[in-house]
Formats: C-alpha cells, structure tokens, sequence
C-alpha cells in the first residue's frame, strides 16, 4: 500500500454514508486508498457510520479511525478538530470536503495550508471571489481540485456531451428541469444549515442540472432569477422549501429549473428529477430528454424498506448500488461511485506520475496535469467549473430579492449584480 493515498473526510452526515466512505472503501481494496480518518462536528453520526449494517456487509473487515473519537458524548461539538487532524496528514494525500455547503470554504483553504489534494462535494463555495482564491492558492502548490458533480459521470450526460459536440442536436435553445428530493429530508441534518440566509433549493440541487447543461453544451449562464416558497422545519427553522429558476444563456438559450424538498415519501421516488433540451437546427430541431428517476426498475419490498419507508419503488441502478462481485462483501457500482473514483484516480495519478521527480520538476509536472484536467473539462475543477460558483452567487442575490434578475457579467472581470432597470431606483 505504499503508494495508496491516506483519505480523511471532513464530515459524517449523509453523503458520506450514502457514497463518499463506501466507495473510498472499494478503492481502498483496489490499492488506490490507504488509511481512511473522518473527522464530524461530534461522536454521533460518526456511531452511525461504524454501526451501518448495509456499510460493514458490504466491507467486512474494513474500518475508519474517528475524530473525535465515539466515547465523546453526543452533545459535546468539536469544530476545530478538522484542522488538528489535516495538521497530522503526510503532505499530498487527499481530504475529501463533506460538510454543509457554507463550510466548504475554511476546510478547503485548511486543506490547502496542509499541501492536500481535495475532493469537495459540490457545490465547491458559495462565493465566486473564494473560487479564484482557491483556484490559485491550490495551483501555487500543485494541488488537484476535483469537485463531486456526479451527474456529469452519468453514461447520458456524457453521450450527450459528444452527441452536442459533433453537432447531432443543433443549438440548444430551451430547456426544462427538474429534481426534488424527498420530504423526509425535512426531518434530518438539514433542518439545522438549510435555513433562507444560507441556502435553498436550486443552490442545493438545481446547480447539477445547470452544471450539466453547460457540460453538454460549453454554454455559460449570463442572467438567472429564482424565486421561492419558504416553509419551517420540525425544530422551526425557516428554509426555503420549494424554488423555481430561469437561466439564460449567452447564445439567449432558456433553462426552466424546479426544485424543492418534498417529493412524498410514500411514493415510488425516491425523488423526481429529469432533463429535457430542445435544439435549433437548420429546417428542424432536436431534442433530448433524459428520464432521470424512472430508470426501468420496479422492486416491492415485503417490508418497507425503500426510500422513505415505502414498499414498492423505483429503483436507480445508474447512480449507486451495491451488488456482488468475486470478493468479499459487496462493490458500489454507479456514476457516483465513478464519480468519486475518477477523482481520487486522478490524485493518485498525479501522485504516482511524479514519485521519482524532484521538488521542482514534480511541482512543474503536477501543474501541468492540473491544466490539462482543467482543460479536458470532464471532471470538475474549480478553473473548469467556476460558472456553478457564478451562478450559485447570482441565485442567492435573486432570490432574497424576490426573484429580482442577476446578471453574471464575465467582462472585465467575473461578477453578479443584480439587474438595474432604467428608471428603477
Ligand atoms: N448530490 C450531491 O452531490 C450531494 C448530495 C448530498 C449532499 N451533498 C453535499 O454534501 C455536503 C454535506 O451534505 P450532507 O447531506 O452529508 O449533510 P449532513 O447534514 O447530513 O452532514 C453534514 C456533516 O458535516 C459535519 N460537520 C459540520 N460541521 C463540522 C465541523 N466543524 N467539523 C467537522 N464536521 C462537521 C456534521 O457533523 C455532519 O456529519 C453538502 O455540501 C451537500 O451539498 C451533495
């Protein structure tokens, strides 16, 4: 395991759970992970990691070590500790960024003090500004950056990529998406950081779908206006269930964007979410539509078992499942799984391609592969992907104005504002 890379998540909750450790466990058989820390705010969702049944039957044998560690009480909140255990890590291994989305910031550049390559669940920030300076202090070290947008990992995105690019659909022109996740999210974590000031619903889920339309196309977002329904928690919190975007594009192209926190939990989800794109060509349009729940499995369970305690649902064998192979347990399969994969791959490329090189040369090499990810454009990074910063930025501005446009200007420099109408004052 020598050339392995030593993993710590930064957070517990439930990405970790749900794909993060699991497929950091896989890799780990295959050689690519070493040693895996998770650091949480407290002892109890890191209990909850360790006791998983569906985790330690998939992975026998397989364990993490805890920050802090599970004899901590429950109640009693470590939120520094992150920086103690990135402070122990060797330099250039990976630290994977797990934690609500206005946290991602302070870990990142934590992680970056410490000489770590990154795995950040998006969206990377909130702020376009912290993405050039993450960007750069990272580039500076010869650090990768790889941030989770999964969705580009599925097989449809990715041939829709080629098909846009080889010209197969014409010129995108409107669109209409869709992703709303459950309504037991309501009762979990997220009652405690989904409030209005911090996030809402097309930052949360609506980014993938805009993220994916500009990976298919190469098309930036230029103005965007979201409006939304606010409701309260189970602890009376006040967060935005519910929202509605409108993306322009710079080639004047239209996305339609709902999201929201309340697909039934009794019914066959385990969320709603899909994508359709039409396209102007000569004397014809195209057009792709993407059926992003409904992927043609049915299960009904004895007991219920399914997403949100149901019975009978759709399943997604796409995104991730685990399923037999030859060895012990159970392997993740899925573009989460690939996801997670392709970017812990690529540190550890980086890291094996520069092992014999000196610090100056190893530093100039690791550079170089950072652009050329960067240039690829496949895996997400924050010089390929900054618009989704853009345009979390410009949602957020809007949205606590009421829906008022923001424009993302690119010119001289990338910024949002909100749209000033000749005679509004
Ligand atoms: N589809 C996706 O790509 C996807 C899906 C779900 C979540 N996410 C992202 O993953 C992130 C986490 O989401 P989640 O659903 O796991 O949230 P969650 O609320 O379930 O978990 C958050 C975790 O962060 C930990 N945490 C908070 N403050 C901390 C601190 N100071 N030090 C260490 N740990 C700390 C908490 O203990 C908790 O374990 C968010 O950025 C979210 O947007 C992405």
């Amino acid at each position: 395991m020598a050339h392995a890379l030593d993993v710590t998540i930064v957070g517990g909750g439930m990405i970790t759970h749900d794909l993060i450790l699991p497929s950091l466990y896989h890799l780990q058989r295959t050689g690519i992970v070493n040693h895996i820390r998770i650091c949480s705010l407290d002892s109890g969702p890191l209990k909850t990691l360790k006791n998983s049944r569906e985790i330690s039957g998939a992975f026998p044998g397989q364990d993490f070590i805890a920050y802090p560690t599970l004899s901590e009480p429950e109640d009693k909140k470590f939120p520094d500790l992150y920086k103690e255990v990135l402070a122990s890590m060797k330099p250039r291994q990976m630290v994977v960024v797990a934690m609500p989305d206005p946290l991602h910031f302070p870990v990142i550049m934590e992680a970056l003090k410490n000489n770590q390559h990154i795995l950040c669940v998006k969206p990377l920030v909130l702020k376009y500004e912290q993405t050039l300076e993450i960007e750069k202090a990272a580039f500076e070290k010869g650090l990768f950056i790889g941030i989770e947008y999964h969705k580009r990992f599925d097989r449809r995105s990715l041939i829709a990529r080629r098909g846009y690019n080889l010209k197969h659909f014409g010129e995108f022109v409107m669109g209409e998406a869709k992703l709303i996740e459950p309504y037991y999210y309501r009762s979990s974590n997220f009652q405690n950081w989904f409030t209005c000031d911090q996030t809402d619903p097309f930052v949360y889920i609506g980014c993938h779908y805009v993220d994916l339309v500009y990976f298919i196309t190469g098309l930036k977002p230029v103005e965007i206006s979201v409006t939304g329904i606010k409701g309260r928690f189970p602890n009376g919190n006040e967060g935005y269930m519910w929202t509605q975007g409108r993306v322009h594009f710079e080639n004047n192209a239209i996305l339609s964007v709902i999201n929201g926190l309340g697909y039934p939990d009794q019914a066959a989800g385990s969320n709603e979410q899909n994508l359709q794109m039409f396209f102007e060509g000569k004397d014809r349009t195209g057009m792709l539509k993407h059926n992003d729940q409904f992927r043609g499995v049915e299960h009904s369970y004895l007991d219920g078992i399914g997403s949100g305690g149901s019975h009978f649902n759709y399943v997604s064998p796409d995104f991730y499942r685990l399923v037999p192979w030859e060895g012990e347990g159970y392997m993740p399969v899925g573009y989460g799984f690939e996801s997670v994969a392709a970017i812990t791959g690529m540190i550890h490329r980086i890291e094996s391609d520069v092992r014999s090189l000196t610090e100056d040369e190893s530093l100039k090499r690791r550079r170089q592969l950072i652009r050329e990810a960067d240039e690829k454009g496949i895996l997400a990074t924050p010089a390929n992907s900054y618009i989704n910063e853009l345009v979390v930025e410009a949602a957020r501005l809007s949205i606590l104005n009421n829906g008022e446009i923001a424009l993302i200007a690119y010119k001289p420099r990338p910024h949002v504002e909100l749209r000033r109408f000749p005679g509004a004052f």
